[in-house]
């Protein structure tokens, strides 16, 4: 079946059937490689893309869900060439290993800030609960969107 949909602003309109994940979608159709498949069974979120501004696993998602609605991956946060908040504050603190999970973290950081950008450490931990990291550690993490929230209001 025909669906169309918004992809980081642009309209997409792809073929896919019942069976198809999001992941496969964005990946295989769409050519977005920066949607990464870690566990495929909603247990890592290195493949969290935000659908209508919320968090979900592709990797769970079915492709036709998505129809005539907008999704935004890692590749659509820059803004003319310049790097997000949240994408520099995480190379500013050295939250960024191997990156595997990165974009996903990233994402779902977006959208906790989108929502609440005033977080608690605590809120920032439990929005991030289910991303998974297997490199940095999480100090760096949490303090990367510490530091993109305080940027974030202090340049509203
Ligand atoms: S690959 Fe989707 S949650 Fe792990
Ligand atoms: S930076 Fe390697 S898994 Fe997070």
């Amino acid at each position: 079946m025909v669906i169309r949909f918004i992809l980081n602003g642009k309209k997409c309109r792809n073929i896919v059937d019942s069976s198809t994940r999001l992941i496969d979608l964005l990946r295989e159709g769409c050519g977005i490689t920066s949607v990464r498949e870690g566990c495929g069974a909603g247990e890592c979120g290195s493949c969290t893309v935000l659908l209508n501004g919320n968090p979900v696993c592709s990797c769970l998602t079915p492709a036709v869900q998505v129809r005539n609605c907008e999704i935004i991956t890692i590749d659509g946060l820059e803004r003319d060439g310049e790097l997000a908040l949240l994408q520099k504050a995480f190379l500013d603190n050295d939250a960024v290993q191997c990156g595997f999970c990165t974009p996903g973290m990233i994402l779902t950081a977006k959208a906790l800030l989108d929502k609440n950008p005033n977080p608690s450490k605590d809120e920032i931990r439990h929005a991030l609960g289910g991303n998974i990291c297997r490199c940095t550690g999480y100090i760096p993490i949490l303090r990367a969107v510490e530091a993109a929230a305080k940027q974030g209001r202090t340049t509203q």
